[in-house]
């Protein structure tokens, strides 16, 4: 037996997808595939070792068929599942003789799943890890760790922190990267401040002001904190911090519970507007609203529409109904909250 091509990988692999297209819809047929599939790796123990992405990719597909993760198309889950189906039906996944070649054939078919699905299997993870899903290992910080003093008080409450001005674009590689693993944005109104996850945001200059646009589902409480005081503040991770921040504040709603306290998040006082920054997340952006636009479902392209607003799939963590409304923020301050020396 020859080594797999690129091309027959491919063929085989697409094989597999026109059949998971017809199992798609039939959650009961999808978990029976990653039965079959987990039994099979039982019997396979290199396979599963050698690639490591198969938990996360089975983890990703159930997440999908439950409902708990929409925020993929159905295009990434059929890809995945094609590449099961075809190690599901293989007669044997190591022939006796020749497993080394197997391993190689199985490898081939799987590594093309995963080339073509990664970025989504990448939000995935982060959406999990946010989401506060059983996870194997502490994701690294998405930062070197900052060079912050020790703290030299004693006394139960910390010394306030200071502001280390910063300027932003030497900054913006690493609030881009920080992105997609989530970072707050924090709002105060009528005295309660709250916290929210973003993955989505844009960093640029609008009307020749430094601006940081945020995108921010119609239903959140966020969005109500927004219109009541258009000001809000940019939360950057720096370094290792509580998984828990992101767990909160990116899955429950500040109409229902206070998350700075729930988060163990200690706010600081904003320089430029009402709005506090977050100690915990220390690289701040403090921004005022210029602009506000709701985003038009129609004018949007219907792979972005049927993914990320189904509206056959009630509204749900990952799933919703709701546009965007674009807050375009103008950068009034930049610094990273360092502990005293
Ligand atoms: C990693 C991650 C990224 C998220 N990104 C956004 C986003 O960009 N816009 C948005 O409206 N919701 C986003 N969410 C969902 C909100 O954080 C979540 O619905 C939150 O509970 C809303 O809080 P609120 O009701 O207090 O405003 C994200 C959640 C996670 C876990």
């Amino acid at each position: 037996m020859e080594e797999m091509t690129m091309d027959k990988a491919k063929e085989l692999l697409s094989r597999g997808v026109s059949e998971a297209e017809q199992l798609i819809s039939d959650p009961s047929k999808v978990e029976g595939v990653l039965v079959q599939l987990e039994e099979k790796l039982k019997e396979v123990p290199a396979i599963g070792e050698s690639l490591s992405d198969i938990p996360l990719m089975i983890s990703m597909v159930k997440g999908y068929i439950t409902g708990a993760y929409k925020e993929v198309s159905p295009k990434v889950i059929v890809t995945i599942l094609g590449a099961f189906i075809y190690l599901v039906k293989k007669k044997d996944l190591i022939p006796d003789r020749i497993p080394v070649i197997g391993i190689v054939d199985d490898i081939a078919v799987l590594t093309m799943a995963l080339k073509f699905t990664e970025p989504e299997l990448n939000a995935y993870k982060a959406w999990r890890d946010g989401a506060g899903i059983a996870r194997e290992a502490e994701a690294p910080g998405m930062f070197p760790v900052a060079e912050v003093p020790a703290e030299t008080e004693t006394a139960a409450e910390p010394a306030a922190p200071v502001r280390e001005k910063i300027e932003i674009e030497d900054y913006a590689g690493e609030i881009l990267k920080a992105l997609p693993a989530g970072i707050l944005l924090t709002t105060k109104s009528a005295d309660k401040v709250n916290s929210m996850v973003i993955g989505w945001g844009t960093f640029g200059v609008n009307w020749s002001r430094p601006v940081f646009a945020a995108y921010v589902r119609e239903g959140r409480f966020t969005r109500e904190m927004l219109d009541m005081n258009p000001e809000f503040t940019v939360n950057i991770p720096v370094g290792e911090f509580d998984k828990k921040i992101l767990a909160v504040c990116g899955s429950k709603s500040g109409r229902d519970l206070d998350k700075i306290a729930e988060a163990g998040l200690t706010t600081v006082e904003g320089n430029t507007v009402s709005v506090p920054a977050i100690r915990e997340f220390p690289l701040t952006l403090e921004c005022k609203v210029v602009y506000r636009q709701k985003q038009e479902l129609t004018d949007l392209p219907v792979d972005i529409l049927q993914k990320f607003y189904p509206q056959n799939v009630e509204s749900a963590p990952g799933a919703n109904r709701d546009a965007h409304i674009t807050y375009y923020g103008e950068i009034t301050d930049a610094y990273i909250l360092r502990n005293r020396k």
